[in-house]
């Protein structure tokens, strides 16, 4: 079975990305399958998330693009069973600048990842890439190192905004560089099933996105939110919690929904579905002229 390589994206920050990438990770290590996580973040909240001393790290993800270093001199092996990790560093904040006439600069991360698991005798099921929140040089090359795209969206009310760039860009990248990417699932994080406007928000998310949005829903949690600063994914920290019962649920019905061979250009679940349409911005208009930025349209 080939790797799934799977981008975490959203430029919009606080939206659950990390939250996701760390726990879904876990979550998917917990029911077997072999995962490699990748911090591609400056902030490096996911390494920290994941228990990792970054200060103490003598070599980064940012050292593997800035082209010195291959992923398997970087890679931290089983920080948990079945789970590795790539850590970031906040050096890489500065990529954007540093590699800004450099040729083929948004393929560095699919070329030495592609070397790193070539090496790999014991193949990985899955690789999760934590994306920054921007969609600059570091998620151009998450997208084409991958091959699937999950958005997670905070189900508040402007969830959708800025999600016809974020399409735009997809398709954008499909037709010049990959291929293969398609955004394969969406994650409603935060849910918080008390208020209507949360429902309401899933429901406007089921209606554009159709059957790609994954039928579990994060809840809101706290224990999600403490989980980070422990350095432990929320298997470790609560395991009873709705968080780990809702990471271990989306890792099940990730690993159920694996795409099947030579459907690259299709998702299964959307027949004859090769692009999403375009998602109109929640516009101005109902929250009182406020823009959250991402749409383009000056208030
Ligand atoms: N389901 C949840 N319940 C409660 N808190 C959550 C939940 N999911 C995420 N959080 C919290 O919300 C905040 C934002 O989440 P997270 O860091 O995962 O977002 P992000 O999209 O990675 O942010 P950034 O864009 O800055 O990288 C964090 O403090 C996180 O702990
Ligand atoms: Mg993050």
């Amino acid at each position: 079975m080939p790797t799934r390589v799977i981008a975490l994206m959203n430029q919009k920050g606080g939206v659950g990305k990390t939250t996701s990438t760390a726990n879904l990770g876990a979550s998917l290590a917990e029911i077997g399958e072999r995962v490699l996580l990748v911090d591609l973040d400056p902030q490096a909240n996911l390494s920290v998330h994941m228990g990792i001393d970054i200060f103490a790290l003598a070599r980064t993800i940012y050292d593997v693009l800035m082209g010195d270093v291959p992923v398997r001199e970087v890679v931290l092996r089983g920080t948990r069973e079945r789970l590795d990790v790539v850590p970031s560093h906040i050096d890489l904040s500065g990529v954007e600048v540093e590699l800004a006439s450099a040729v083929g600069r948004e393929r560095l991360l699919k070329e030495a990842l592609d070397r790193y698991l070539a090496e790999e005798t014991q193949p990985y099921d899955f690789v999760l890439i934590d994306c920054p929140p921007s969609l600059g040089i570091l998620t151009m090359n998450a997208m084409t190192a991958a091959c699937e795209v999950f958005v997670p969206l905070q189900s508040e009310f402007f969830a959708l905004q800025g999600m016809s760039k974020l399409l735009e860009i997809v398709n954008l990248v499909r037709r010049r560089i990959n291929g293969t990417l398609q955004v394969t699932g969406v994650i409603a994080c935060m849910f918080d099933g008390r208020k209507n406007l949360s429902r309401e928000v899933v429901e406007e998310i089921r209606h554009y996105f159709g059957d790609r949005v994954f039928r579990t829903v994060v809840r809101e949690n706290v224990a999600l939110a403490e989980a980070p600063s422990h350095g432990k994914t929320i298997l470790e920290y609560a395991p009873k919690s709705h968080g780990a019962e809702d990471y271990l649920d989306l890792a099940r019905e990730v690993v159920s929904t694996r795409r099947q061979e030579g459907t690259h250009h299709e998702d299964p679940r959307v027949p004859g579905q090769t692009d999403l349409r375009p998602v109109p911005d929640p516009g101005p208009t109902r929250q009182g002229g406020r823009d959250a930025g991402g749409s383009g349209q000056d208030s």
